[in-house]
């Protein structure tokens, strides 16, 4: 039985005003787990952080914090620490301050306080810049600080909103290392808002996908990937080329769904089958699956149009137009081998059964 350090069980929150933000979210969060919530804009997820960390109240449901049920504690009683999207700094305080507040707040000495803030300081790698006030920060540097104040009081669990929504491009890429390399060394549970699947995928051990207030899929960043279980997930990350049929038949683990004068063959792992014969289905296939010529160990195989090819940096993805406006994407890696299709260019696309996968 896995050490969970937050629970969360049937927990719903309707607003004023009967806005439903949360409906029935589920999960136990592993003691030391990197966990990321991700979905669009409104889905629930800043609300659902601070539910945990008892900024909001549930409108039913119960939420655990390693074993204790602190459904109706207030956040001072709770052991989590949150940091928010704007940082929220105090400027006129200096970052050795801004870092070592929390303790001054708890009444402990001076020294003691001193070189707790320190050793933090030395961990999120800002010791040069110790005397230094927010506003002579670079963004990357003003979120570091944040971490470190909210990692000093040694939560067991810390709550990230957006930590790196505001910052750009090349600093996000290094924060995401940075931020999960200090996961690892100091082994507290993150539980991270983001909307970037991105940074979902790359830094989280489990990642927890939302929209429309429900939670849609829970895995780990391959299973979310490889295997969505849902339309929107299918949709909501990667590269996922969508089609719509009828399932005719199953013999053994192999599907078969037609739709008009198609047909594609999907595996579907054990116990997995919730489908009846007749059914409408939906069936995904990663861009990066599908190769293009004449592929006969390959079980699926389309004809369609060349319509664009996309770039970026050394992958390519070329769409096809397969029926009008559906349009198919083979994302495949730039060389010389790579042809040079003409719009309007007629290609065969194959993917094998295994390649597909079959949503609820
Ligand atoms: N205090 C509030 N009163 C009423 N409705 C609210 C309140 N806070 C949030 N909501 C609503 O609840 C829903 C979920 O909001 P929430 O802030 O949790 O979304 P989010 O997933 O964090 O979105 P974003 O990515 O834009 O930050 C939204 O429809 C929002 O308008
Ligand atoms: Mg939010």
């Amino acid at each position: 039985m896995p050490d969970y350090d937050v629970v969360l069980a049937d927990v719903c929150k309707t607003y004023p005003g009967d806005t439903r933000a949360v409906i029935d979210f589920n999960a136990s969060i592993e003691r030391g787990s990197f966990v990321a919530m991700l979905g669009p804009s409104g889905c629930g997820k800043t609300t659902t952080l601070r539910m945990i960390g008892g900024l909001e109240e549930v409108t039913t449901g119960k939420i655990y914090l390693s074993g204790q049920d602190v459904t109706d504690l207030p956040p001072s009683q709770r052991d989590t620490s949150m940091m928010f999207q704007s940082f929220a700094l105090f400027p006129h305080r200096t970052v050795l301050q801004n870092v070592e507040f929390s303790l001054k707040m708890r009444g402990i000495e001076s020294t003691e306080r001193r070189r707790q803030a320190q050793d933090m300081i030395a961990l999120v790698g800002l010791t040069e810049l110790a005397d230094r006030h927010p506003r002579d920060l670079s963004g990357g540097q003003q979120q570091r600080v944040a971490l470190g104040r909210a990692l000093i009081s040694r939560p067991t669990v810390l709550l990230l909103d957006e930590p790196l929504g505001s910052l750009d491009y090349s600093l996000r890429q290094t924060m995401m290392v940075e931020l999960k390399k200090i996961q690892q060394e100091i082994g507290i549970t993150f539980i991270m808002v983001t909307h970037s699947q991105q940074e979902a995928l790359s830094m989280a051990d489990s990642v927890i996908v939302m929209s429309d207030a429900v939670i849609q899929q829970t895995g780990t960043s391959r299973e979310i990937n490889e295997m969505p279980r849902t339309r929107f997930v299918a949709e909501f990350i990667g590269n996922n080329n969508l089609f719509d049929g009828i399932l005719t038949s199953l013999s053994g683990s192999i599907a078969l769904i037609e739709h008009g004068d198609s047909m594609f063959y999907v595996s579907i792992p054990d116990g997995q089958h919730h489908h009846s014969i007749g059914s409408s289905v939906s069936l995904c296939v990663r861009a990066d699956w599908v190769v293009t010529g004449h592929h006969p160990d390959m079980a699926n195989r389309i004809d369609a149009t060349y319509v664009a090819t996309e770039y970026l940096g050394s992958l390519e993805t070329d769409v096809f137009e397969f029926a009008p406006k559906h349009y198919i994407q083979v994302e495949q890696h730039r060389d010389s081998r790579n042809q040079v299709y003409k719009v309007g260019e007629k290609e065969t696309l194959c993917w094998s059964a295994a390649s597909a996968v079959l949503l609820d």
